[in-house]
């Protein structure tokens, strides 16, 4: 399969033919399953997002867009005003699915101001231009992941030696299934076979990411299905790893990058990047503009999700592997502190310290 085909295969988030339902992949059922479902309802679209049978920020800010622009059709209102009272409700109700990844409220927000701007149109045309809306940050999506990957590949072109493959470390999946094509950090690897080299040019090491191993799951399967070499660690094998000098630069995604800098991102991300620092290997972070939230100043205010201890103890095992009523301690994000990062690698440019200014200098508001 060449990676124009995997594309076709892995549609992460779409709606359906008929515009009836919100149509995506589930990922709690990868790899072993390729199983698409289709969400109808309000109930649906917040479960599927609260149990990461969609995730990744992207993917879901995409998925809310749909899901708003799906329920919103079914809104029986006549009037604007109590149309969009019902909106607001819709809006809020899939805002509480999950707290941290910034995209969910970005692409809710983003289609209120939508609806506001439209309000003196008839009600059938509202409808119909949310779905268009949806569709374009969707679209949107596509040409951000693209424009990181081009920027991630100059990188990656920067350290290619003739010969000798080049060794990337990720973690989590920031990947097409986290977006709506392409991913955020594995978007230059894509873009680099796309641009026509060899599967072998590159070396992706997944950290398999506990507990929900999106790494395993859905990374390593990703980069295997497109044909890059891929080799899937332990989490705690990252540290050897890195010192063997395996690993020559990493990539990671994020759920929400701070005024400062500060980044958000899959539990485990802050670690990776103290050890990158520590063997001195650069640590970039991809982020769509769309995840810097110049609202929230430090890494301090990001809210992090608190998920389930079954994840921890019970989900993956065909045995309890913790002791009855052990407390359990599982944050589904950390973050990385501003100068652990080399550089955060937006569609617009990559910013380096200070942020605050790189983000203003590229018009990040
Ligand atoms: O809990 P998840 O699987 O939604 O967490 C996903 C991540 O942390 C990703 O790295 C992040 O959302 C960036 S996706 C381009």
């Amino acid at each position: 399969m060449d990676v124009e085909q995997f594309f076709d295969q892995v549609t992460t988030v779409r709606m359906n033919a008929d515009r009836s339902a919100l149509d995506i992949i589930d990922q709690t059922l990868l790899p072993g399953c390729i199983k698409r479902v289709e969400l109808r309802t309000k109930e649906e679209i917040w479960d599927a997002i609260k149990k990461l049978r969609v995730r990744g920020a992207p993917a879901i800010g995409v998925s809310a867009a749909y899901g708003i622009a799906l329920l919103s059709s079914k809104i029986p209102a006549t009037n604007f005003e109590s149309f969009y009272a019902s909106f607001v409700a819709l809006k809020d109700y899939l805002a509480s699915s999950r707290p941290t990844a910034v995209n969910l409220f970005w692409a809710l927000n983003r289609m209120d101001a939508f609806v506001k701007d439209k309000k003196e149109e008839s009600i059938p045309k509202i409808k119909e231009a949310l779905f268009e809306e949806a569709d374009r940050i969707r679209d949107e999506d596509i040409q951000i992941s693209l424009h990181i990957g081009e920027l991630g590949f100059g990188l990656l072109r920067d350290l290619k030696k003739d010969g000798q493959e080049i060794g990337i470390l990720t973690h989590c999946n920031a990947g097409t299934l986290a977006t709506a094509k392409y991913g955020t950090a594995t978007a230059p690897m894509y873009v680099a076979l796309e641009k026509g080299w060899a599967p072998e040019d590159m070396h992706v090491y997944c950290d398999e990411t506990r507990p929900l191993l999106q790494g395993a799951r859905l990374t390593a399967f990703e980069l295997h299905s497109a044909g890059i070499t891929t080799t899937l660690q332990c989490d705690n094998m990252a540290s050897i790893l890195m010192r063997s000098g395996k690993v020559d630069i990493v990539f990671v995604g994020c759920d929400r990058v701070a005024k400062n800098g500060d980044v958000a991102n899959k539990i485990g991300t802050s670690g990776v990047a103290i050890l990158a620092k520590h063997y001195n290997i650069p640590f970039y972070v991809c982020a769509p503009s769309s995840t810097i939230d110049l609202a929230t100043s430090t890494g301090e205010q990001i809210p992090l999700e608190m998920r389930d201890p079954d994840e921890v103890c019970e989900m993956w095992y065909s045995q309890r592997m913790a002791p009855e009523g052990i407390d359990v301690f599982n944050p589904a994000f950390d973050v990385t502190d501003h100068d652990l990062i080399s550089g955060i690698i937006t569609e617009r440019g990559i910013c380096h310290p200070p942020y605050e200014e790189a983000f203003r200098g590229l018009g990040i508001k």
